[in-house]
């Protein structure tokens, strides 16, 4: 019996796929970083917690970037990104173990003690769900699952990673102390992709254009922006006009509106180019 071993830096013909590579050496890149701080003693003095930090944040930043595979898909009509997705997402749920490992850890692997913290504190048990989904999601993610499930199937369980989103930014909304910006940043990012689906089906030709693009990206960054007024003012006390004013400049750095503003910007700006640019797709040959 032979095992066929993934090999995921080559396409569905088994030819080496740059695209890949590079999305691959992306993935890797964090864990590489990681690695070498823990080796160089660049942790500080408690690694573990240290390394738990990066990894969440890592996991969930990866698990938005598979939520915008296919909005970006529909937006620049980039059909060759869609085959990625499946292992962004794996590379979510890897982030998303070494986290968990990294909190069993820190408290010294006292399983029964870890197991009555995510029991006991919300953000936690939150957090265990998330990592309950992906690894569902993981554990279905070859090709051999796919035809067990049946597509229809497949595709309804794999509609859980919406829910592992939604997951993600209200345990790193939970465990933030003062500095909301990025949960908010992701709340909005977040928002933005699923807004893009619900688009997508209200859309007539199911093919939205750049204005489409344009509003959502609007729409999504004053989510982030109210998101975070509501948090600070009204969890945080801090005056409602303060915040609200840091959202009209950029002296106090850039707010969660204006990132995720300036990303809804940049994919409209690429559907704009797809549509009557330089980068603009030429109607097939035949096409009326
Ligand atoms: C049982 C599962 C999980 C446990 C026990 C856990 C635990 C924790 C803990 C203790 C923190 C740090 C809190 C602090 O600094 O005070 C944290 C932060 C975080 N976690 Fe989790 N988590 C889990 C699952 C997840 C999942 C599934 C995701 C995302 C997909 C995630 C994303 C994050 C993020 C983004 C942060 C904030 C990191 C930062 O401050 O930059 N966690 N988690």
């Amino acid at each position: 019996m032979t095992i066929a071993l993934p090999r995921p830096w080559r396409d569905r013909a088994g030819a080496l796929s740059p695209l890949r590579i590079a999305v691959l050496a992306a993935l890797c890149l964090p864990a590489a970083g990681m690695f070498f701080d823990l080796a160089t003693g660049e942790l500080g003095a408690r690694p573990f917690e240290d390394l738990q930090d990066r990894t969440g944040w890592w996991a969930a930043w990866i698990l938005m970037a598979s939520l915008a595979v296919t909005p970006l898909r529909r937006a620049w009509q980039w059909a060759a990104i869609v085959p990625l997705r499946r292992m962004i997402g794996v590379g979510a749920f890897a982030y998303a173990a070494a986290h968990l490992l990294g909190y069993a850890a820190d408290w010294g692997f006292d399983l029964v003690h870890v197991a009555g913290e995510i029991a006991k504190r919300l953000y936690l048990t939150i957090g265990f769900a998330g990592v309950l989904i992906l690894s569902a999601l993981a554990a279905t993610s070859t090709d051999g699952m796919v035809r067990r499930l049946g597509g229809a199937r497949w595709r309804a369980l794999h509609r859980l990673a919406y829910a592992a989103g939604a997951v993600a930014v209200v345990h790193y909304t939970l465990q933030a102390r003062l500095d909301v910006s990025g949960p908010m940043t992701m709340a909005g990012v977040w928002l933005w992709a699923m807004a893009a689906r619900g688009v997508h089906r209200l859309d007539p030709d199911g093919r939205p254009g750049p204005a489409v693009w344009l509003a959502l990206a609007a729409a999504a960054a004053l989510a982030a922006g109210a998101g975070e007024i509501a948090f600070l003012s009204g969890i945080k006390t801090l005056p409602a006009a303060r915040v609200f004013a840091a959202n009209l400049s950029i002296d106090a750095g850039l707010r969660p509106s204006h990132v995720v503003g300036l990303l809804g910007l940049t994919v409209a700006a690429g559907s704009l180019l797809r549509t009557m640019g330089p980068l603009a797709r030429q109607p097939r040959r035949g096409a009326a």
